[in-house]
């Protein structure tokens, strides 16, 4: 008996985990373990030796029974604190001083864009990213033979054959979003659709992706000096430079009639441009009277609706307010790049607030 109280006793000192301290259980207690055997045999003695080696039994077994309880306790005791190590944290360190994140400059200028237009009761509209070619060109009056389409170098999807569905592009503008909105919404409406378009074209100022942000007015009465007074307003007001002087130019775009282009003032100096000053030009944007057609094409009746449209680069309007002198930085994902030109992730644009600290 007492060989057999320091064989399991050692062994449930040294067991490593629960499964074999259940192993050791079946093995010295269990219904056919060592010692329910030995239980057994007490039945063969006599009387006398009975007497002694009973309560021997009973209590090697309510020993071995509380060593494997003791033992299953501080195994889970020792795994609970294993985790607690594993898992500590210390909450009260201060917050790393080091920003690890930072706003892409494109998000920062859509941010702001959307808080002077909003200020002037526009609302966002968005539209998909590939869309169909009578929502990027048809419906904008721009037929399948028409010079732009082949002007504006677009990525067509892949069609298999057989699949008869409309052809699809990656949109080209943001353009077909004022078909989308009209479409659903009709007429009025004020709103403006930043969002990514696609071209294949590749340089110093141009990227196969960049962005554009749409604007659409309708309604009855507006008109030509409507567009020229909150195109003003918001340059004002984006680059921070109080009557900041712009130029109309005459132009054409299929979806516009009459259309305009328009352009900033600058100076450039010593290779240095600087925005609402001197005697040189920069354009930023198209724009012009939505054309009868569009109007059409998107359910809204012409000689009830007028409005005026424009289509404007946040990717080159961001070069011009923070000095960023290439665009294809812009999508390098550069961690150097973004920690200089990023911005905190807490400073969010508004008109009270200032748009750029
Ligand atoms: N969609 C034109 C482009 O990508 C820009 C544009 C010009 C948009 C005139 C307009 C507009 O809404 O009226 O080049």
């Amino acid at each position: 008996m007492d060989d057999l109280r320091a064989k399991y006793i050692d062994l449930i000192a040294n067991a490593a985990d629960e499964a074999t301290l259940e192993d050791l259980r079946v093995k010295a207690v269990g219904k056919k373990g060592e010692i329910s055997l030995q239980m057994r045999e007490l039945g063969k003695m006599s009387p006398e030796e009975r007497q002694v080696a009973g309560p021997k039994l009973n209590a090697l077994k309510d020993e071995i029974n509380a060593a494997l309880g003791a033992k299953k306790a501080a195994l889970a005791d020792a795994a609970l604190n294993e985790r607690l190590r594993a898992e500590w944290l210390d909450v009260t360190l201060p917050v790393r001083a080091s920003r690890t994140g930072t706003i892409h400059p494109i998000s920062q200028v859509t941010e702001e864009i959307t808080a002077i237009f909003a200020d002037m009761g526009f609302s966002v509209a968005e539209g998909p990213q590939i869309d169909t070619d009578w929502y990027n060109f048809d419906a904008l009056n721009i037929p399948s033979h028409h010079p732009a389409r082949a002007e504006m170098d677009t990525f067509y999807m892949h069609r298999a054959e057989g699949d008869n569905r409309p052809p699809h592009v990656l949109r080209t503008h943001t353009s077909p979003v004022q078909i989308r909105h009209m479409e659903k919404y009709g007429a009025p409406c004020r709103v403006i659709a930043p969002g990514r378009v696609y071209r294949a074209d590749y340089d110093q100022t141009h990227t196969p992706m960049f962005h554009q942000v749409e604007g659409l007015a309708i309604d009855k009465d507006i008109s030509m000096a409507n567009l020229k007074w909150v195109l003003e307003e918001f340059f004002a007001a984006f680059f921070e430079i109080d009557g900041i002087k712009t130029r109309f130019r005459a132009s054409h775009f299929p979806f516009t009639e009459p259309s305009a282009e328009v352009d900033i003032q600058c100076s450039w100096v010593d290779g240095q441009l600087k925005i609402g000053e001197g005697d040189d030009w920069l354009e930023v944007l198209g724009s012009g009277m939505v054309h009868p057609k569009v109007l059409s094409a998107a359910g809204v009746n012409p000689d009830e609706w007028q409005g005026f449209a424009f289509g404007m680069g946040i990717d080159r309007i961001s070069m011009l307010k923070y000095g960023i002198p290439d665009l294809r930085a812009f999508f390098d994902s550069d961690l150097r790049w973004l920690r200089h030109y990023g911005f905190a992730s807490l400073d969010v644009p508004t008109l009270h607030g200032g748009l750029s600290r």
